[in-house]
């Protein structure tokens, strides 16, 4: 299968979500994906790094003046203030990152985070001058129920908040059962999906809607990146295990490379 024509689309984006893994050393990981970058190794993609908080200064230095952004993985809502241990968007704003991820399924659960808390998060971000990437994903009781439309509309409809263009917000949609189990969905779930959310973003943001990037996440390797970047209205990948590594990640981003 090769990739549509990519002029009509927006640019990709191939974001790597770290999660709670990396330390120093995984810097080099970074200067070999910087390389392979300037190489031609992704095509017209953008990649982005969102490492730890604790490496988000030095991805952004390692990183600055190419094709690869870095960004945060959740922010506080508020700007500043007694919040001991959170981290706001303005403070990811300042080490250098044009990013931050709201509402990952793992924050919905772990944390209890509510559409309401995405939306305000969301709003954060846009204050400080931060692309929002907004997550959503049904879970695999939803999806056996036939409900991941309805469930992935709702999380929508409560976690974008008005007036966003398409310059201030992706949506990442990531079905929780797919994300670090080797599953995905088949294509043609994924174009279904992401038909459906494009429909929303539409009708919420009127023509900025049809601009906002739509990734997919969830076990993306370079395996079958090709396959799912291939399908339509999905405009790149959040992608989780395989971006720990240039191997991997510039595996993924080769998707790209011929589009
Ligand atoms: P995996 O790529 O490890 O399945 O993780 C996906 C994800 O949650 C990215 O945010």
């Amino acid at each position: 299968m090769t990739i549509p024509s990519q002029t009509a689309r927006p640019r990709p984006l191939v974001a790597g979500n770290w999660k709670m893994n990396g330390l120093k050393p995984s810097l080099k990981e970074v200067s070999a994906m910087r390389s392979a970058v300037e190489a031609g190794g992704a095509g017209r993609a953008e990649l982005a790094l969102c490492p730890p908080a604790t490496l988000v200064m030095a991805v952004a230095e390692l990183c600055r003046g190419s094709a690869i952004t870095v960004g945060g993985q959740d922010c506080h809502a508020k700007a500043s203030g007694a919040h001991t241990g959170d981290i706001s968007a303005q403070m990811l704003k300042d080490c250098g990152a044009t990013y931050v991820i709201v509402g990952h399924s793992e924050r919905r659960t772990d944390h209890k985070e509510t559409d309401a808390d995405v939306a305000a998060k969301a709003l954060a971000a846009k204050s400080a001058g931060l692309v929002a990437i907004i997550c959503v994903g049904e879970t695999e009781a939803e999806r056996r129920a036939g409900q991941e439309l309805t469930v992935v509309a709702r999380q929508l409809e409560g976690s974008i908040p008005a007036d966003f263009t398409s310059a201030e917000l992706v949506v990442a949609y990531e079905p929780v059962w797919a994300i670090g189990t080797g599953l995905t969905p088949t294509t043609q779930d994924v174009a279904n999906m992401h038909a459906s959310i494009r429909g929303l973003l539409v009708k919420k943001l009127g023509e900025e809607g049809a601009g906002v990037r739509i990734l997919y996440g969830g076990s993306v390797k370079p395996g079958n990146a090709v396959e799912l970047m291939g399908v339509p209205d999905v405009d790149g990948a959040l992608v989780g295990g395989a971006s720990l590594t240039a191997k991997d990640f510039m595996g993924i981003a080769g998707a790209y490379a011929t589009a």
